[in-house]
């Protein structure tokens, strides 16, 4: 028996429905907020994503799905980000809009160890604002993901953020970082050790208890803004205040693209154990001209749906397609009369569907009864020749035979009550 690719998952009816509403419940937020969806493919140069995620981070070096054909290296997409940035550029949005608020849903694949809430192929929902510098533009996204989270029912999440500064900053940071660390790189993990020459920012989101204890023991964490950016930062966080949405500062979060400049933060929520991030995000204010383009100002989120799922509150209603209307042949004659009802029925929106494996009466009842079908239509010789059908009320146990030509009326009637 074949399985599944280890860290996939099937989706199975049930769940899909839960799905579909998380799915329909976030598009019609981002409707809202004025954001337009977005498709980019699955597949797209690995090179798209060393230039922007950057060759040093951990996807790149260690995650993604390559797949070699002749001379290119495509890659299965990480990430959602820099897909977008470069079909706005690749369709000319930036000289047809200059500025677009574009949102996508769909799979992305990174090559990690899966445990509980981290796979191989797992969903983003996410949104892309780009175009603009604007602080009350990250106060929109960060409020955007909020509402989302709390529309599908992730009422209980801590809001992280930090300002990582413009690229002078970042650099300013990476060097005063290097300095204070060289004394203790004994103190820190062997990944660490490692991040210390290839990117050593990342060493401040360690989770592991030593490289916290080591970091925490820094005090150039508060100064490294330069003015612009830092007033950027004071807006943002005003912003969110004024909006009425909390937020923890955290000066350790950097987070593991090389993309992001100034705002980035993350949504985490303490059901999820030791994979915490539900959701994050943050500026990129320099990957457009990265990607070719001549435009400054991005900002965005992107977040899980794996672990939203696992992170719900309930409070959160599954949509229901009750079977309307289950119709039973009690003769092989029956069949092609069945067949014609069903149709009618469909072609009324009435929710129905009939047996194809030629049960018998006690059998089909019971299936019904399964299924949760409203009724029961039973049709057998006797009902074809006077042109009827009996409708059994699968609540009340009652019978009644009814006039095929009244059928859609009175079965109208009755679902309506
Ligand atoms: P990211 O932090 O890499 O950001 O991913 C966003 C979210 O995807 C995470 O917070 C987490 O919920 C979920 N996630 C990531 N990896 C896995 C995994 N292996 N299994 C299950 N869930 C996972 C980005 O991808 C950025 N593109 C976000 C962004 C958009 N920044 C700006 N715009």
């Amino acid at each position: 028996m074949y399985k599944t690719i280890r860290g996939t998952k099937d989706i199975l009816p049930e769940e899909a429905l839960l799905w579909q509403e998380a799915e329909s419940r976030a598009r019609r937020i981002f409707a809202v907020y004025g954001y337009k969806e977005i498709r980019t493919p699955l597949l797209e140069e690995a090179e798209l994503f060393n230039r922007s995620l950057g060759e040093t981070t951990e996807i790149v070096q260690k995650q993604m799905f390559l797949i070699k054909r002749d001379s290119d290296t495509i890659a299965l997409r990480p990430e959602g980000t820099a897909s977008v940035v470069r079909a706005w550029l690749e369709n000319h949005l930036d000289k047809q809009e200059h500025f677009s608020k574009l949102y996508y849903l769909g799979p992305m694949f990174r090559a990690e160890r899966p445990q509980k809430g981290r796979l191989r192929q797992f969903h983003h929902i996410g949104c892309e604002a780009i175009g603009s510098l604007s602080a009350e533009l990250d106060v929109e996204v960060i409020s955007l993901l909020s509402r989302i989270l709390g529309e599908i029912g992730v009422k209980d999440f801590e809001l992280r953020i930090n300002s990582l500064g413009c690229a002078e900053d970042k650099k300013r940071l990476s060097a005063a970082l290097k300095k204070s660390l060289k004394e203790r790189l004994k103190d820190l993990c062997e990944d660490c050790v490692e991040r210390y020459q290839r990117n050593v920012l990342r060493i401040l989101d360690c989770k592991k208890t030593e490289c916290k204890e080591a970091v925490g023991k820094l005090d150039i964490l508060d100064s490294y803004l330069c003015e612009e950016c830092g007033s950027h930062f004071k807006s943002v966080l005003e912003g969110l205040s004024s909006s009425g949405i909390p937020y923890k500062m955290s000066n350790q979060l950097v987070r593991g693209l090389d993309y992001y400049t100034r705002t980035v933060f993350e949504a985490t929520s303490d059901k999820l154990g030791s994979q915490d991030a539900l959701a994050a995000g943050g500026r990129y204010d320099m990957l457009i001209k990265e990607l070719g383009g001549d435009t400054e100002g991005a900002v965005g989120f992107a977040l899980g749906v794996e672990r939203a799922m696992l992170s719900m509150d309930g409070g959160f209603k599954i949509p229901n397609h009750q079977l309307q209307a289950y119709i039973i042949p009690l003769s092989r004659n029956a069949r092609r009369a069945c067949l014609n009802t069903l149709q009618a029925l469909r072609n009324n929106n009435i929710i129905s569907d009939m047996d194809y494996e030629n049960r018998s009466l006690k059998a089909n009842m019971r299936k019904a009864n399964d299924i949760g079908a409203r009724f029961a239509l039973l049709v057998g010789d006797d009902e074809i020749s006077n042109k009827s059908v009996a409708i059994k009320d699968m609540r009340s146990g009652t019978q009644e035979s009814v006039a095929v030509d009244n059928l859609q009326r009175i079965l109208k009637d009755k679902l309506g009550s």
